[in-house]
């Protein structure tokens, strides 16, 4: 198996750095369809992956509300309504939200104070949506479109190698 800690380099463009993340989550969830383990290391592969990120994890769409799923980070809201905060908002309008300045964003739920920028992706199954990965950061502005681009990626990639049934 591959080592799960893809610490970041900074001689490597973003692009070049999620596309090895891409290639040790492929590692990581070879053979294994369980959703549950990959989101598992998948929520470790970018918390240890990534520079600055104090939580990242996954909320699932049960019932018709979000449900706190694997994740790193500090304990979080378990329940969140679709169209609250960034969460709900990526997953209502099932598009990535990039959120610079939490404070800035009417309706952010302050999970961890030290928060201060985020983004969430939402995941999607053909027109089913199963939830979003949500990552936050201390620093203000730290995510970028690049990293749009590469947790949507990512992102893809544990749908279509996951079974989310159950
Ligand atoms: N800040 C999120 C809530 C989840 S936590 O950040 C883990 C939001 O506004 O939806």
């Amino acid at each position: 198996m591959a080592e799960p800690h893809v610490l970041p380099d900074p001689s490597r463009s973003p692009a070049e750095h999620y596309a090895e993340l891409a290639r040790v989550l492929a590692s990581l969830m070879h053979a294994e369809r369980d959703a549950l383990a990959n989101c598992a290391n998948f929520a470790a592969l970018v918390y240890h992956g990534l520079e600055d990120v104090n939580w990242a994890g996954f909320y699932r769409l049960r019932d018709g509300e979000l449900v706190v799923g694997a994740f790193q980070g500090k304990p979080a809201c378990v329940r969140i309504a679709l169209g609250r905060g960034v969460c709900g908002t990526a997953a209502a309008e099932r598009r990535t939200v990039l959120v610079p300045d939490v404070h800035a964003f009417a309706g952010h739920i302050a999970c961890d104070a030290a928060s201060r920028s985020e983004i969430v992706v939402p995941l999607l199954h053909g027109d089913r949506l199963l939830g979003v990965l949500d990552l936050d950061s201390p620093r203000p502005g730290r995510f970028t479109t690049a990293d749009a681009a590469g947790l949507e990626i990512l992102a893809r990639q544990l749908v279509a190698g996951s079974d989310w049934d159950g």
